[in-house]
């Protein structure tokens, strides 16, 4: 069974896990607890069977803008639908919380993630060059709530 619920600080090493897994920059565990300070309600995992799979998060960039920061799901977990609950739970805290517009960075490589911000009414913004570590680019996406 699949349930979203807030992070706790238990869930750090399953997070770190996820990440490793899922995204090729890597993130001190630091950054993570930092980013649940800014945003508590909206740093979200995803747990299945106990196990945490998932996880988004996010901070404030002013009043009214929130950053998606880190967003994954463990490799064998992808195409259930666990992705678009996290997602959509964060778009509903955003929401609750009165920002009016979502910011976030993609490689433009990543045609999974791209195409499925931009069926969430996501729209480049930008491209930033050699944004990554390893010299790949950024779309920047915002979507007006
Ligand atoms: C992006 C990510 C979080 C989505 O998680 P997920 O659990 O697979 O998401 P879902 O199962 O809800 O599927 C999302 C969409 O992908 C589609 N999909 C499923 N399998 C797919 C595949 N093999 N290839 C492309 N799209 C696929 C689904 O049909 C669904 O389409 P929809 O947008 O019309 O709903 C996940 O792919 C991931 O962790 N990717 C690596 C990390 C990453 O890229 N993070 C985002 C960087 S900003």
């Amino acid at each position: 069974m699949m349930r979203i619920r807030p992070f706790v600080e238990g869930d750090l090493r399953a997070v770190l896990r996820v990440s490793e897994e899922s995204l090729t920059e890597e993130y001190s565990p630091i950054l993570f607890l930092e980013i649940r300070e800014a945003l508590p309600d909206a740093f979200l995992v995803a747990e299945v069977d106990g196990s945490v799979v998932g996880y988004i998060c996010g901070y404030p960039l002013t009043a009214f803008e929130v950053r998606i920061a880190m967003f994954a799901v463990l490799p064998g977990y992808r195409g259930k639908g666990i992705g678009s609950a996290l997602y959509a739970e964060f778009e509903r805290v955003a929401r609750k919380r009165g920002f009016r517009i979502m910011r976030l960075e993609v490689r433009t490589g990543n045609r999974r993630a791209v195409e499925f911000y931009r069926r969430r009414g996501f729209m480049v913004v930008k491209v930033l060059k050699g944004y990554y570590r390893n010299g790949d680019d950024a779309y920047v996406m915002v979507k007006t709530l």
